[in-house]
């Protein structure tokens, strides 16, 4: 069996287009439930698709008032209120402009003590709420989802994670410099994102190229995280600009 055949694959021309594909899901899905428990992710990928949500709820097309969202990562060692927290990110460009509940906001907490404890508090809280309806995910140069770098294990649940010299340089674009990035991270692991029921996964422009063409040659390993969703069974990539 091709493998790469269980993801559905939408190749675009420009960004917004990216976002608009997007954002139709997501917006179908709240039609559909709205009491929907939605995965987000950061980075530059989602933006335009969060601009696109928040015009649809100011809107007063779709509401975000029974939603329960959970993020897929954050930063150890960055203050929750700092501008390069994945809150402030989430907040700047979504949370402030629709109408989600504070309560129903989950971010991995990296501020408290036991950070172990977390991790296992972050998994029960998704469990508790029978699981994720739809996880928004981008993809790093080297395959990263969420901050599962090369080599973690396929059954990883939340954990702590050192990133990759790699991804730091990537992500340095929003620190003054690489020694700013912060080393470690809560991540979902690979197991949670796939107990998600569907994934959107957005890839857009030359630096994206070689994952996306890696993905598509259908090899399953773990040293290469995203293709584990070669054995989802509700994929969709939206990809182009290459
Ligand atoms: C962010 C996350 C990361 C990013 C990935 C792509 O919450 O989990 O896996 O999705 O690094 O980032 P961009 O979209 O900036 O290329």
């Amino acid at each position: 069996m091709d493998v790469t055949k269980t993801i559905k694959w939408i190749k675009v021309d420009l960004y917004n287009e990216m976002s608009t594909v997007a954002a139709n899901i997501f917006i179908k899905q709240l039609n559909e439930k709205p009491d929907s428990v939605l995965g987000f992710a950061t980075g530059a990928s989602p933006i335009g698709f969060y601009k696109q949500l928040v015009h649809h709820c100011q809107n007063g097309e779709i509401s975000f008032s029974q939603v329960v969202s959970f993020n897929l990562d954050e930063y150890i060692g960055v203050p929750a209120n700092s501008q390069m927290s994945y809150k402030t990110y989430m907040k700047e460009y979504l949370f402030d402009h629709v109408d989600i509940k504070d309560d129903n906001i989950y971010l991995p907490n990296s501020q408290t003590e036991d950070l172990v404890q977390e991790c296992t508090d972050y998994e029960e809280n998704i469990k508790k709420i029978n699981g994720i309806d739809l996880q928004l995910l981008g993809i790093g140069v080297n395959g990263h989802i969420g901050f599962n770098e090369p080599g973690t294990p396929f059954d990883s649940l939340t954990h702590i994670v050192e990133l990759s010299e790699s991804t730091r340089m990537v992500n340095s674009r929003y620190f003054n410099s690489i020694e700013d990035v912060p080393t470690h991270a809560i991540t979902m692991g690979i197991q949670s994102i796939m107990n998600t029921k569907a994934i959107v996964l957005l890839a857009f422009g030359e630096s994206k190229r070689d994952a996306i063409n890696r993905l598509r040659s259908g090899i399953v390993t773990e040293e290469f995280p995203a293709s584990c969703l070669l054995n989802h069974e509700n994929v969709t990539i939206i990809y182009g600009g290459f």
